[in-house]
């Protein structure tokens, strides 16, 4: 958060807002659903890829002011299982651009120590995409700062599928499958993101109301921010007004509220006098 305020010209409306954020309650872990890429480039009759091309300017920027709050962990959506069905000169496209955020961005990682892992199936992706992604997993791999995980070729479901066969064959090799048992920990210890943190907060850019396949396992309380601005005009200010959104809200993890309703001790007050169950409404 230090960084960040250093980063910043004081009195600005940034840092107006950066100075809102209680660095105490930061969400470890955000997650963001890039949207709208498209509707950018609609709006100023550019072609589709124009608009892409402006998200990674985005995703650049936002990366970095991500890193110089502390976040522990970033997770963002740049390609999904379903994107294949796009047309092929977009998704060559898209994998160009990537190639070229790799490479420009790689120098800015380092310097906010940020650790980049690549979530989803890799293996299926052109092998000169795999190859540098893995340049720059390996050359980030000894920083400690904020671990950036880009969803490529990702899908929740297959995340799932991926880790349930995993366990199976794990199971299978070492004889076990008779003995195998799934549990809430053994499948988040074989999804993509195991050993981190869940994700506390989940921006959709754009507008639309779903989560698009995106970390459904991991997202199941995480608190959920829609904003109708599209990717490519998601600027620091709107990361920094969600933080604020996140911090006003009451998490509650299926709990009860920070200042309860006084808590029924025992059963015998859902009774009356004679042992009939109260009607809920005369119990205030
Ligand atoms: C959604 O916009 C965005 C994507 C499918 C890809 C996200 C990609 C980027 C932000 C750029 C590439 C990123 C990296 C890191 C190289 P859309 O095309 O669905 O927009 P629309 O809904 O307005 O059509």
């Amino acid at each position: 958060m230090k960084e960040l305020l250093h980063a910043l010209a004081p009195g600005d409306a940034d840092w107006r807002i950066a100075n809102q954020i209680d660095p105490l309650r930061l969400p470890a872990h955000v997650a963001i659903i890039m949207d709208g890429n498209g509707r950018w480039a609609k709006q100023r009759n550019y072609p589709r890829i124009m608009g892409h091309r402006a998200g990674v300017t985005v995703v650049g920027n936002i990366v970095e002011t991500c890193a110089q709050l502390g976040l522990e962990a970033l997770t963002l959506y740049a390609f999904s299982v379903e994107n294949w069905k796009r047309p092929r000169l977009e998704v060559e496209g898209l994998w160009r651009l990537l190639r070229f955020y790799l490479r420009k961005e790689l120098p800015k990682m380092m310097r906010n120590g940020i650790q980049f892992a690549a979530i989803g199936r890799i293996e299926s992706l052109p092998e000169v995409v795999q190859a540098e992604l893995q340049t720059v997993i390996e050359k980030t791999s000894n920083n400690r700062g904020m671990r950036l995980n880009l969803a490529i070729n990702y899908g929740g479901r297959t995340e799932l599928v991926d880790a349930v066969n995993a366990m199976l064959e794990n199971a299978r090799a070492e004889g076990n499958l008779e003995a195998l048992e799934i549990t809430e920990e053994s499948i988040a210890e074989h999804l993509y993101t195991a050993g981190q943190k869940d994700p506390d907060l989940l921006i959709r850019t754009s507008g639309e109301m779903r989560v698009s396949n995106f970390l459904l396992w991991q997202i199941a309380y995480a608190e959920l921010y829609v904003t109708e601005t599209l990717w490519p005009d998601f600027c620091r200010r709107d990361l920094l007004e969600a933080i604020c959104e996140y911090q006003s809200r009451d998490r509650r993890f299926g709990g009860l509220t920070r200042s309860p309703a006084p808590v029924v001790e025992s059963h015998e007050l859902l009774l009356d006098d004679e042992g009939l169950e109260l009607p809920l409404a005369q119990l205030g």
